[in-house]
């Protein structure tokens, strides 16, 4: 993308959100094994673990592992007796974010559960678990309504929603698309604005992922 958005993302992450050792090795193995890096810029990674500290969170909920590089920057931020459980499609995925949060020492704290997270979900629902103060939704996009829907079934008042890749070039702001990916997320963000128990806004961000964007929601 832009080198300048480059340049700047390179100085953020050197001042803000230096990434360590662990984070590192964590992006090392996960292009060594071949999964498409579409991970949470550090400084991206930063704001998701300085959400869940202004949450509070000790219960956070994350669709969409891959290897596991935002999870580690969200459970970091929990207690040692706080819960993160990260929903992910992929065996292979799950086995290597597996891996990297172990190495980051946080298995204690940290579950991976493989499967389409329309599938878990339920499941978990069924655990009656204690309600979730942040979810981070980044999965499959078609499915982000779906996804906020349960949101909404597993946290309580005061939770937050963060869904990723909001923006895609701008292709969110396309009425007329037909690509499920452009649908779900227009369906989230159409959910946000006109469900009684959600309060929102959604940012554009560029960087070194390009041009994208966050969708953020208070549950009411
Ligand atoms: N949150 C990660 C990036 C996630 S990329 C990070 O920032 O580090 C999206 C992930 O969602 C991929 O690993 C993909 O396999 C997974 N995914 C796709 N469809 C899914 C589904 N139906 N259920 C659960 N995970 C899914
Ligand atoms: C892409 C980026 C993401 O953050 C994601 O979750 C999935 C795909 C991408 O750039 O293709
Ligand atoms: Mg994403």
């Amino acid at each position: 993308m832009s080198q300048v958005w480059d340049d700047v993302d390179d100085y953020f992450t050197a001042h803000l959100a230096p990434d360590d050792d662990v984070l590192q090795a964590a992006l090392r193995d996960s292009a060594a094994a071949e999964l498409p890096q579409v991970n949470v810029t550090a400084p991206q990674g930063k704001l998701l673990h300085l959400l869940a500290g202004v949450q509070g969170a000790r219960h956070i909920l994350e669709i969409g592992t891959l290897g596991g590089y935002s999870t580690i920057w969200l459970g970091r931020a929990l207690p040692a007796d706080g819960r993160l459980v990260s929903l992910e499609y992929s065996a292979k995925h799950a086995e290597i974010a597996t891996r990297n949060i172990a190495r980051a020492g946080l298995d204690k704290l940290v579950e991976v559960r493989v499967g389409p997270a329309l599938e878990s979900l339920p499941k978990l629902a069924d655990e009656n678990p204690p309600p979730f103060d942040l979810v981070f939704i980044d999965a499959d996009k078609a499915n982000n309504a779906h996804y906020i829907e349960w949101a909404l079934k597993l946290t309580r008042t005061g939770s937050l929603v963060v869904v990723d890749n909001v923006v895609r070039g701008g292709r969110v702001a396309d009425a007329g698309s037909d690509a499920p990916d452009v649908r779900g997320t227009r369906a989230a963000i159409e959910l946000i604005g006109s469900h009684p128990r959600l309060d929102g806004t959604a940012i554009q961000t560029v960087g070194s992922k390009g041009y994208d964007g966050f969708a953020l929601a208070r549950v009411l």
